[in-house]
């Protein structure tokens, strides 16, 4: 066995970035639309730095145009991350492309895609919780119309509320009241922060929007105080270093920081971010930090008990998680 095959939990997965080029591909034909400009010859998405990659990102989402749509993409992702090893996995959702933010209509979305959750939890034995996810460069009054319909529709499958998107543009603090909102309806907290932002840009998100955790926070490790205050709050990162190679943040998988953040005491987690984008799987996300950093099963085994104890599910599903994980 190599730690490919272990039992995974991840934690950090955008829901139309999980889409497998094919099946936008198929998607687009079956509407008639042409949306062959985002495709690389080898019929993999193209895209040439991060804004790009935003950009070609909400391009093949226009593909996506019902909940129906949605089912069969969350099917279709659920397999993959199945086939990978994943037996827990929470998405990042927007109700800024389920239903253009109409209540109404994000309840539809929402309800196919816990209806393929429920089949592919049947079928391959995965569990999924959703993440309502604002998107940073869209601003913060539509961030507060997506935090409406995170509160609203929070509950035993929707946990926690996120921001991702171009970490560039605003501050954290601008959607302070979306996470507020997402606080009192009982949701957990998660923000991107630190991948395109520097340290400061993480300690916005801890201090202005009270987050738990922090989607990638890597850039952290120019700051050795904050990388203290991260390590003594227990905050967790939900690292992606396959997207953080693929993008450029660091040339080389053995230039990222998380073996060294993990060393100075923070908690440390492995997603896979936008999988098909980034030409990785989680299966390959173990494989390559086992190479990099000369990593044996025990700490990908620390690595996923980190994942479910900061997983944003109740006590009892983290219990039954927790014994697949046992070898
Ligand atoms: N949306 C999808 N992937 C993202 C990433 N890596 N950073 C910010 N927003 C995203
Ligand atoms: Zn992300």
């Amino acid at each position: 066995m190599t730690v490919a095959d272990l039992p995974k939990v991840e934690l950090h997965l955008h829901l139309e970035g999980a889409a497998p080029p094919k099946f936008n591909r198929g998607l687009a034909k079956e509407k008639a639309l042409d949306i062959s400009g985002i495709f690389a010859q080898d019929g993999g998405y193209a895209f040439s730095d991060f804004w790009h990659f935003l950009k070609v990102y909400e391009a093949a989402t226009g593909a996506l145009q019902t909940p129906e749509d949605y089912h069969r993409l969350t099917l279709a992702v659920l397999r993959e991350s199945a086939a990978s090893g994943v037996v827990y996995s929470e998405m990042f959702l927007s109700p800024d492309f389920c239903g253009g933010r109409d209540l109404s209509a994000w309840r539809e979305y929402l309800k196919a895609i816990e209806e393929a959750a429920a089949i592919a939890q049947k079928t391959d034995g995965i569990v999924l919780k959703g993440i309502v996810t604002a998107i940073r460069h869209f601003g913060p009054d539509k961030g507060r119309e997506t935090a409406v319909c995170a509160a609203e529709t929070a509950g035993d499958f929707l946990v926690g509320f996120g921001l991702a998107g171009d970490e560039k543009i605003g501050k954290p603090k601008d959607f302070a009241w979306c996470f507020d909102m997402a606080r009192e309806a009982g949701l957990r907290l998660t923000a991107h922060a630190g991948e395109w932002g520097g340290p400061e840009s993480v300690r916005d998100a801890v201090h202005d929007l009270r987050v738990e955790r922090i989607g990638h926070g890597v850039r952290a490790i120019e700051d050795p105080a904050l990388v203290d205050e991260l390590a003594e709050k227990g905050i967790v990162l939900e690292v992606c270093p396959g997207s953080n190679v693929a993008l450029g943040i660091y040339p080389a998988w053995r230039a990222h920081p998380i073996s060294e953040l993990r060393n100075r005491g923070v908690k440390v987690t492995v997603s896979t971010d936008d999988p098909p984008f980034f030409h990785t799987t989680m299966a390959r996300e173990f494989d390559r930090l086992a190479d990099a950093f000369d990593w044996d099963e025990a700490v990908f085994r620390d690595i996923n008990r980190t994942a479910i104890n900061a997983a944003f599910c109740d006590q009892q599903k983290r219990q039954d998680i927790l014994k697949r994980l046992e070898p």
